[in-house]
């Protein structure tokens, strides 16, 4: 059987008291709803259905790069209703597995294991016990302990109240099922909704094994209605990678104090201090060292690099044994090779530093080429702009820039040329010069300086 798999989104979130569709809030960068997709692309299905309601189009714009099948459902008539929108387009010769789309930490690993069950004649439902299982559906089951009901919150009585086995919305069924099923379904009850959870009742009746499943966390089937239980979500989703990363040998000074929003990998004795927040694709190498308060993204990190206190780098890519910060800002296209050292305010953008180089203090260096073994003072601006267009400067292997120098772009100074402090350098230099471009000092022999006015 072929897997199609509907994920129901069509709710407002009232909770979440927001303008923005509930499913697409954040954690950890992307979508609830985004989650949910990665974990279902996983299970390589032969369509994605999302049935969209409340601010459809918002939710569909949100993910128009990727091959998904939107389903409208304008009046949200219950969760039943909701996946019959989605049958029409639906192989009758398929699986169907049902996620919500504020439910953003389920695994592929669990939904793997419901699908391998699944048959013509047996059905799969993920469960959980819960302590305080208030507003869930419960599960009832007969005496040979099968599953044969759903009964929801609002309809149950006292006795099944007191159950603490859960719905969590999610099962895999087979497509023909579903489509005699879902048709039969009945919105004669308390909420005058269709409900999905009814269907459990019709396979029991049919001889159809309702097997239950459960989660390896509960976080995995933890659902968000408001603000609050989706920080809970983020810090227990971070708790997970910190976890991860500290089994595979990473040093975590404090792991409830890291956030991971995106993908990260790691070589052999990297250490993270406190604060650090790590964004996009990021690789770091083996021997790094990561201070406090940094925010990394999109970079890659290779081996005994050390980056000190609120450094912020940003689309880069930083080789072998650099050292780089405190307070320094790496902006995207920039390339540092080996041993380059990069110090205190120090912004570089679209650069390429040469190995061994050095720009230790306040400088700002972009749109340029520098070579090997040189020496940026403190100071050193390229002036890359004129106000309309941008420009580049090159500089040579071994080349000495004097403190508060202006290279104003275009520019070249060439291999072990030597530029004046304070200078603006606006013409190319030659190799080995020295190039000095600023007022001459003149001393004055028994100046005397102005004497207060009596009044
Ligand atoms: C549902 C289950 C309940 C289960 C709980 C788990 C039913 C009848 N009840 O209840 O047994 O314990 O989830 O969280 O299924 N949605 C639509 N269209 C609709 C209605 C809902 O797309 O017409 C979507 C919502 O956006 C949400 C999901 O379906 O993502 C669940 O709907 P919700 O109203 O939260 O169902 P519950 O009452 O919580
Ligand atoms: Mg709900």
């Amino acid at each position: 059987m072929s897997l199609e798999v509907v994920i129901l989104a069509a709710g407002k979130g009232t909770r979440m008291r927001s303008n923005k569709p509930k499913v697409l809030h954040t954690l950890a960068a992307n979508s609830l709803l985004g989650h949910v997709i990665s974990a279902a692309s996983e299970l390589e299905p032969s369509a994605i259905h999302v049935v969209v309601g409340h601010k459809a189009e918002d939710v569909e714009a949100a993910f128009k790069d990727l091959s998904i099948n939107w389903v409208k459902q304008t009046q949200q008539l219950g969760t039943g209703h909701a996946v019959a929108q989605a049958m029409p387009n639906i192989s009758n010769n398929s699986t169907v597995l049902v996620l919500y789309g504020d439910v953003p930490l389920i695994k592929a690993s669990t939904l793997k294991a419901m699908l391998a069950d699944v048959s013509g004649d047996q059905m799969s439902l993920l469960t959980v016990d819960l302590s305080n299982p208030d507003g869930y559906g419960r599960i009832l089951r007969d005496q040979n302990n099968s599953v044969n009901a759903i009964i929801e919150q609002k309809e149950a009585s006292s006795e099944q109240l007191a159950l603490t086995e859960t719905n969590t919305g999610i099962m895999a069924v087979p497509a023909q099922r579903l489509n005699t099923w879902l048709p039969a379904l009945s919105n004669g009850n308390k909420q005058s909704e269709y409900y999905l959870t009814d269907i459990i009742a019709m396979a029991a009746a049919e001889g159809v094994t309702v097997k239950a499943f459960h989660p390896a966390t509960e976080a995995e089937v933890q659902g968000v209605n408001d603000r609050v239980q989706l920080a809970n979500l983020e810090r227990q989703f971070q708790t997970e990678q910190a976890t991860k990363l500290l089994l595979a040998g990473v040093s975590l000074r404090d792991p409830n104090r890291l956030d991971i929003r995106g993908e990260l990998t790691v070589g052999s004795d990297v250490a993270i201090d406190i604060n650090v927040v790590f964004e996009g694709s990021v690789s770091i190498g083996d021997n790094v060292t990561i201070g406090p308060n940094c925010v990394i993204t999109g970079t890659i990190i290779a081996n005994n690099v050390e980056i000190k206190a609120n450094t912020v780098i940003e689309n880069a890519v930083i080789a072998d044994d650099c050292v780089i910060g405190p307070f320094a800002r790496i902006r995207p296209g920039s390339n540092l090779a080996v041993g380059v050292k990069v110090g205190n305010f120090v912004e570089t953008k679209k650069v390429n530093i040469g190995e061994g180089s050095k720009v230790s203090h306040l400088t700002y260096l972009g749109d340029a080429n520098i070579g090997k073994d040189v020496n940026i003072g403190a100071g050193t601006i390229t002036c890359n702009y004129d106000g309309v267009n941008k420009y580049v400067t090159n500089i040579g292997d071994g080349v000495f820039v004097g403190s508060n120098s202006a290279l104003v772009a275009p520019v070249s100074i060439g291999e072990n040329a030597t530029v004046g402090a304070g200078s603006v350098i606006s013409k190319d230099i030659e190799k080995n010069q020295l190039s000095i471009a600023r007022a001459k000092q003149r001393n004055l022999d028994g100046w005397q300086r102005p004497i207060k006015k009596q009044d």
